[in-house]
């Protein structure tokens, strides 16, 4: 029988407004995340998920969070962390987002002038909180596109992870994918093909180790 640990899990996008209507976000549906909180609860843990915006129906059991921006994300973190045993921060968190958030609607120059926007970084929510994580075990995602475990491995270091789970491009919107889970001393293990509830069910194994 494993204890009840309570365990965040953040998924999906971010979104970073441009103005009232308009958004920077990228393709995330936050579907790991959320058969990871899904089989956290089949496991008998506590789950709070903190949700960027998608379309997924809220695992029963799970206390749930909806959040916008990075900046929200991050003041969700900041509030739960604290009192949580782990997390897996699948979230698809936008880098970037505008350096201003324009009241009204942008409006084009007349003439059809070229239009620029102005970017600034977002934190990094994970780094942000695992600094001082203390004994909470932290799980990192990674989609990569070329060197994987290397740059995953590095993205471990750089974010106080104690693992890092790896997709390649392949996996983003994808029914299966494989996925490597690596920790500071390398693969901790590799499955092939396999759809985003197994992997699930695999995940939850790390919280307990
Ligand atoms: N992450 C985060 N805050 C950010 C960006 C990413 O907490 N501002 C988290 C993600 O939720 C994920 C991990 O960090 O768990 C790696 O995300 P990724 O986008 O691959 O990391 P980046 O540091 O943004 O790396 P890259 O320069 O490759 O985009």
């Amino acid at each position: 029988m494993t204890d009840c640990l309570h365990v965040i899990v953040t998924a999906g996008p971010t979104r970073e407004h441009i103005d009232p209507v308009r958004y920077l976000s990228n393709e995330s549906s936050g579907a790991m995340g959320f058969a990871i909180a899904r089989a956290l609860l089949a496991a008998g843990h506590r789950v709070t998920l903190i949700a960027g915006p998608v379309s997924q129906e809220t695992p029963e059991g799970a206390a749930r969070i909806d959040v916008i921006s990075a900046l929200d994300m991050l003041a969700a973190l900041e509030d739960h962390f604290s009192e949580a045993d782990a997390i897996f921060m699948a979230a698809a968190v936008g880098d970037f987002r505008p350096a201003t958030r324009l009241e009204g609607k942008w409006k084009k120059e007349e003439g059809g002038a070229a239009a620029v926007l102005e970017l600034v970084e977002n934190p990094d929510l994970l780094a942000t909180i695992a600094r001082d994580k203390g004994p909470r075990k932290v799980i990192a995602f990674a989609l990569e596109t070329s060197d994987g475990e290397a740059r995953a491995g590095a993205k471990l270091v750089r974010k106080n992870a104690d693992y890092i789970v790896l997709n390649d491009a392949s996996a983003l919107n994808a029914a299966r994918s494989s996925v490597t889970v690596l920790n500071a001393d390398g693969v901790v293990w590799r499955l092939e093909d396999v759809s985003k509830d197994e992997t699930a069910a695999r995940l939850v194994e790390l919280v307990g180790r």
